[in-house]
């Protein structure tokens, strides 16, 4: 759990599914049998800040943990910063090698940051070593349309098809459970929670 690097502990029974309706249980529930950490699928929550994203990402990685697997927790942001500094050095084959090692990724806050295309093609070569091998959990505030924007793009994926559409076409044919969960989690919370922790 310490290698994980979770910047706190949470937990599926902390998190209140009466307070957040707009989070299906029943997928929960199914993602926490790790099914897909076993077929190397990749999960995605994505919706506005405080509903809960980091949380249920957290979670899932304990619940991997739990289970015996190797588990990372990173923001984009630091994992930005790590893959430009082994760059600098001389070490990026190394350190994608390393963040290959963990069964399940997380990266946390995608979105929040607009990646240069640059940095954007530093995150693709890492979703590539980690294709089919290792599952990735993705969490953002911005939705699937706006990810063109995040990784470098013109926002207009269809004229100028750069590595900005790679992480959703990933995504989009691995990950089975993507399109309930692109949809479904906490797209209508307002509020911050009142209790459940
Ligand atoms: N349904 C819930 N039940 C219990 N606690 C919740 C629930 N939703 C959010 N929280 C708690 O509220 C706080 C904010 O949630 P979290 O950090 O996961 O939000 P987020 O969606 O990642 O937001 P951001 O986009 O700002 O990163 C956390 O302490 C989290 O545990
Ligand atoms: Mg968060």
């Amino acid at each position: 759990m310490n290698q994980a690097r979770f910047p706190t502990i949470k937990t599926l029974e902390q998190f209140d599914f009466e307070f957040q309706p707009s989070v299906d249980r029943h997928v929960l529930r199914n993602l926490s049998g790790l099914a897909f950490v076993e077929r190397g699928e990749n999960v995605i929550f994505l919706g506005p800040p405080g509903v809960g994203k980091t949380h249920l990402s957290i979670a899932l990685g304990v619940r991997a943990c739990e289970a015996g697997h190797r588990v990372e927790f990173q923001t984009l942001d630091q994992l930005m910063t790590r893959l430009k500094k082994a760059r600098e050095e001389n070490r990026l084959d190394r350190t994608l090698k390393q963040l290959s090692y963990p069964k399940v990724l997380i990266v946390d806050e995608i979105g929040y940051l607009p990646l240069s295309r640059d940095e954007a093609s530093l995150f693709f070569r890492l979703i590539n070593r980690l294709y089919e091998k290792a599952s990735m959990i993705l969490t953002s505030n911005k939705s699937f349309a706006d990810w063109g924007e995040v990784f470098g793009g013109t926002g207009d994926r269809h004229r100028h098809p750069g590595p900005a559409a790679a992480p959703c076409n990933h995504g989009q044919h691995q990950g089975r459970e993507l399109p309930a969960q692109g949809k479904t989690p906490c797209r209508h919370a307002q509020e911050p929670p009142t209790g459940g922790q």
